[in-house]
């Protein structure tokens, strides 16, 4: 067998002493299960007694697929099942006669196992993920932690070989923009490896992915990372990412909340200062006095005046707004008016989503946080902020949030928490205010 030009490419990196984190591939049948499993059968062999991992999100597919290239690659190598190596499905691991073992695992992150105990203190000599995009950050950090088992034995440093199509997550944000923007860490890299660069599949296969739908095509075939061709998107995905990064425009302190509807949704609680949150607090399944309890410490704590406080209004939160005396955020409600003129939107919240999306496009909004889960369901959560088709009377809304719980599978509680805190932008409180206060002083 002959590695392809990209898969040679690949392989120099996994063999050099500079280079920790790869990302092979982009597109279907680039040859990345086939770079992964060459790559862990050579290490096996060159490094006696080290221990590798294979993992994927699901073990079944692991089984079905990355292990079936595995048993292709180990023939096409005269490597022997049975002489040369054992493959143990009760512990899902391939052993070597020279000690050297494969771990094949799941990385699915299981709600009962968020922080993946079930991997236990596994010292691995490396690792290789393939279709990457279907694991979370989460795990993809933990597994690399693992990776430091004889390294200074075999003269290694760590490494972990990641495969993936196009996707639009934590392996876009950490390999594919900074690799367009060309600011990828030198001890970063990824190669894009198409259907072209695989010389080894037949015709028949490119008339196949050339039925797919639109954005299948895109990503699939052309490696398309930007397939995300939805018009209907408010906020890009690059400006979507920015908001972690942004510079901060601070200004005048302000607190909003997302309620908890009848304690199956979780209570979020942004700290503002100007555009910028500053700290993030979930509250899950507390009681209405324990949410107004803890809006009322951050009010104390960070000079908050109730004025600049917002909480969603609808069920439960009524009675937030009602303990703590602050303001409440009608979704539905009329629009307001802005420097006296009527707004064409078709209720509060799609007005302040509007306003909220035009200030992330601008650059203007950041989020301060380092909790990457938090940061994802935000992301994931303002991609789903879309215009919703103009209504009879022409007026401009976003989908309704039955449709978002539908896609996303839970309660946007991270975006319209974000959306809320635009009522004050659209609002402000002192106009108006200010002349009258003037007026009294001077009487
Ligand atoms: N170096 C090689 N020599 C011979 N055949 C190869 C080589 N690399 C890949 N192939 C063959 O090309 C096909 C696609 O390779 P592979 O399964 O590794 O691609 P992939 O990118 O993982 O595909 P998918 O997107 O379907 O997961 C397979 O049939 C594989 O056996
Ligand atoms: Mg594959």
């Amino acid at each position: 067998m002959q590695l392809t030009r990209k898969q040679s490419e690949a392989l120099n990196y996994l063999e050099d002493n500079s280079t920790n984190e790869l990302l092979f591939g982009g597109a279907a049948a680039g040859g990345k299960s086939v770079l992964g499993c060459y790559w862990l059968l050579k290490s096996c062999l060159k490094f006696p007694g080290s221990r590798w991992l294979m993992g994927r999100s699901e073990l079944k597919t692991l089984r079905e697929s990355t292990l079936n290239t595995f048993f292709e690659v180990a023939k096409m190598q005269n490597i022997k099942s049975g002489s040369h190596y054992s493959f143990n499905q009760q512990l899902m691991s391939i052993r070597f006669v020279n000690g050297s073992e494969i771990l094949l695992k799941d990385l699915f992150q299981y709600p009962s196992d968020p922080n993946f105990d079930s991997l236990g203190s596994i010292e691995l000599t490396g690792v290789f993920v393939d279709e990457c995009s279907q694991i979370t950050e989460k795990a993809f950090n933990i597994v690399k932690s693992r990776i430091r088992y004889k390294l200074a034995d075999f003269g290694l440093i760590p490494k972990i070989l990641l495969t993936s199509n196009p996707s639009k997550n934590f392996l876009y944000t950490r390999f594919y923009k900074p690799f367009k923007e060309k600011t990828l860490p030198g001890n970063m890299k990824f190669i894009p490896a198409l259907l072209t660069d695989n010389p080894n599949v037949t015709p028949h296969y490119r008339e196949n992915l050339l039925q797919l739908d639109l954005i299948s095509k895109e990503r699939l075939l052309f490696g398309n990372w930007e397939y995300d061709g939805d018009k209907t998107a408010l906020m890009t995905f690059d400006r979507i990412t920015d908001i972690f990064s942004n510079s901060h425009n601070l200004g005048e302190m302000f607190i909003s909340v997302d309620v908890a509807r009848f304690g199956s949704d979780r209570t979020v609680i942004f700290v503002w200062n100007g555009l910028t949150v500053i700290e993030i607090i979930t509250l899950e399944k507390k009681s209405v006095l324990d949410v107004s309890n803890e809006i009322n410490r951050l009010k104390n704590n960070y000079n908050v005046p109730m004025s600049n406080i917002i909480a969603d209004e609808d069920g439960v939160g009524g009675g937030i707004v009602d303990f703590v005396g602050c303001k409440g955020f009608v979704n539905n409600s009329m629009p307001v008016e802005v420097k006296g003129q009527k707004q064409n939107f078709s209720n509060l919240k799609s007005q302040c989503y509007f306003e909220l999306a035009d200030r992330i496009n601008k650059g203007e909004i950041s989020v301060k946080t380092e909790d990457i889960e938090v940061r994802n369901l935000l992301i994931q959560e303002l991609e789903q902020v879309k215009r919703k088709d103009i209504d009879k009377d022409g007026k401009l809304a976003v989908i309704p949030k039955e449709k978002v719980k539908e896609l996303i599978g839970r309660s946007p509680d991270y975006s319209d928490t974000l959306m809320m805190r635009m009522y004050f932008e659209l609002n402000p409180q002192n106009e108006g205010v200010s002349i009258d206060l003037l007026s009294t002083m001077f009487h």
